[in-house]
């Protein structure tokens, strides 16, 4: 069994799920279960060593995928990870396209997001007294995207097609939607389309953390009449991409490993961006 302490802080995290626990050449050395005041996490956090770098894992619909979208502990994920001294996340996502040039298998680097979840979701650390505002213009960072583009640009070889940026419509879920609200999305110039992005990129954000999430298409949404969303077409396209899914994810921490100690991985740009109003340890 693996230890459920780590003695170095881990500045880099991955919130996935689907396929992206092990990546060759990533070797576990710890599990943690920290608990927050908002709870547990969705899943163990794995601690990975890479080139000697550790580099945070969490499930985010947990080890057994059994947490619908709704039912993400996203605070307790955000604090959780921060109270291991994370100050960087990609995170990973499922999407369905909105576009015809966003083909299935496709990647997108989202820039920018329109809530379309319900306000049921637990979806601020600003409460119970802590009073606090964040900007939240560009729910992403530049600096982490320009990272993903260029190791996808690499890719391209391989038969990886990754869009650099476009708006992701997040959705409540757990239902898919319906034809009207697809083709409403299209004129409101969405591109992609999940249930994940929210409120997990804002309690980053109210945390201060460099977060950019990383979308795969799995399905054309039901606005392309051709074939309408299901769950087996979700998981037949993440199965048969799940290889480009690892690679773009390996080259990014590749990267990202090292830059482990510098301003940007350290996220100083967002230091203080939430008046530093949430304890997280
Ligand atoms: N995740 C994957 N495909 C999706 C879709 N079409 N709508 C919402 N979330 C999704």
């Amino acid at each position: 069994a693996l230890p459920n302490h780590f003695d170095r802080p881990v500045h880099l995290a991955v919130i996935g799920g689907t396929g992206l626990g092990k990546i060759d050449g990533y070797v576990p050395v710890a599990a943690l279960t920290p608990t927050t005041p908002w709870g547990a996490p969705s899943s163990p956090i794995m601690i990975l060593e890479h080139a000697g770098v550790p580099i945070a894992f969490l499930a985010r619909h947990g080890l057994h995928h059994q947490l619908a979208p709704h039912e993400v502990p996203a605070r307790a994920n955000i604090a959780a990870l921060r109270s291991i001294g994370v100050r960087t996340i990609i995170a990973f996502s499922a999407v369905g396209s909105l576009r015809e040039e966003i083909k299935p298998m496709d990647f997108v680097i989202p820039d920018q997001i329109i809530d379309r979840t319900k306000g049921i979701r637990p979806f601020t650390f600003f409460e119970g007294g802590v009073v606090g505002h964040v900007g939240f213009a560009d729910p992403f960072d530049a600096s982490l995207a320009a990272v993903v583009q260029k190791c996808g640009a690499a890719m391209r070889g391989d038969g990886v097609v990754l869009h650099a940026t476009g708006t992701v419509i997040c959705m409540e879920g757990p239902a898919f939607s319906t034809r009207a609200e697809s083709n409403m999305y299209r004129s409101w110039g969405g591109s992609i389309i999940n249930m994940s992005a929210l409120p997990e990129a804002k309690l980053a954000r109210e945390a201060e953390l460099a977060y950019q999430m990383i979308c795969m298409a799995t399905d054309y949404d039901c606005w392309h009449t051709t074939d309408d969303v299901d769950v087996a077409m979700v998981m037949k396209y993440m199965d048969a991409n799940s290889k480009n899914a690892k690679n773009l994810v390996g080259a990014v921490l590749d990267e990202l490993c090292k830059l482990e100690n510098t301003d940007m991985v350290l996220a100083k740009h967002w230091e203080g961006s939430a008046q530093g109003a949430v304890k997280f340890m």
